[in-house]
């Protein structure tokens, strides 16, 4: 579980340089291994305690055994971001209950009187994650793999590879610099709230700034989007970094905040 907020926790300090200043954001990891050591009845036990009566439903409700797990996976994470953010205690993780719009978007709902955090929920391997921010944000984590290449023209220009393959150290191979624009750009569908969602070629890299894409020195991957001008902001920053095999990349749209 401890994962994600480690790393959090370690290298926030240095990655808040990256955000804007009134950004405040949260980013929780729960192990879908660890979830799933125990049996049956210790996962039915972590649902009933953390899930709200209506996401319990929800949970009952899923046939395969691994969405069951990523989607509570997925849960847990956004309830720990969101309860760390808003400074609550685990025991309240009941009362903070996400629901989704129609289009998949999950969003946090707090008690009557307090502010819900947005979020963002990822999952991938073993892992899922979740941001939790006062301005609408993208979280995506991708599990590296030889897969990305297939499909690399659905997603990848020519251009942008050239620009990760300067941005990047060289020890950063093919496949993880496809992995890392993958989930740059899947946390930026998130992130911008749009019907339908951006698609990944119509977000378009321009640079890559500094770093070393590791926890300590992120990059910062500077995108613009092919949308008419007004309904999508002119630059999106992300940051990405490796950790654990996954790529893992964030972003928030600073202009826009929930005090
Ligand atoms: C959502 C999507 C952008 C990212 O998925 P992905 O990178 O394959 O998978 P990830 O694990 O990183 O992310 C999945 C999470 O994204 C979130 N998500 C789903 N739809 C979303 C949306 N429209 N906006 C923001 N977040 C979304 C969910 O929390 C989901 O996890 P959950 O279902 O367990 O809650 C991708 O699945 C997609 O393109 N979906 C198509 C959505 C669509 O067109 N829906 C129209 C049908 S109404």
């Amino acid at each position: 579980m401890a994962f994600a907020q480690a790393i959090f926790e370690q290298y926030w300090p240095c990655w808040q340089q990256l955000f804007a200043p009134t950004t405040r954001l949260y980013l929780g990891g729960v192990s879908l291994s660890a979830l799933v050591e125990g049996n049956g009845s210790l996962l039915t036990e972590i649902a009933e305690r953390y899930l709200s009566t209506e996401e319990l439903a929800r949970w009952n409700g899923f046939s395969q055994e691994k969405r069951r797990n990523e989607w509570l996976g997925g849960r847990l994470a956004a309830k720990l971001a969101g309860s760390a953010l808003l400074g609550e205690p685990e025991a309240g993780w009941q009362n903070l209950v996400i629901r989704t719009e129609e289009d998949g978007r999950p969003y946090l709902t707090a008690e009557a009187g307090k502010m819900a955090p947005f979020i963002s929920i990822s999952h991938s391997g073993v892992l899922a994650a979740a941001l939790a921010a006062n301005c609408p944000c993208g979280l995506d984590i991708q599990l590296t793999g030889e897969r990305i290449h297939r499909v690399r023209e659905r997603f990848a220009f020519p251009d942008e590879e050239t620009i990760l393959q300067s941005s990047l150290e060289k020890s950063f191979a093919e496949t993880e610099r496809l992995t890392m624009l993958w989930a740059a750009k899947e946390s930026v569908r998130k992130m911008i709230r749009s019907s339908p969602l951006l698609g990944l070629l119509e977000i378009r890299l321009l640079a890559g700034h500094g770093g070393q894409g590791t926890p300590q020195e992120p990059l910062l991957l500077t995108f613009a989007s092919g949308r008419e001008p007004g309904s999508c902001p002119p630059i999106i920053s992300v940051l990405c970094f490796f950790a654990d095999n996954l790529a893992w990349a964030m972003g928030c749209l600073p202009n826009i905040t929930k005090e």
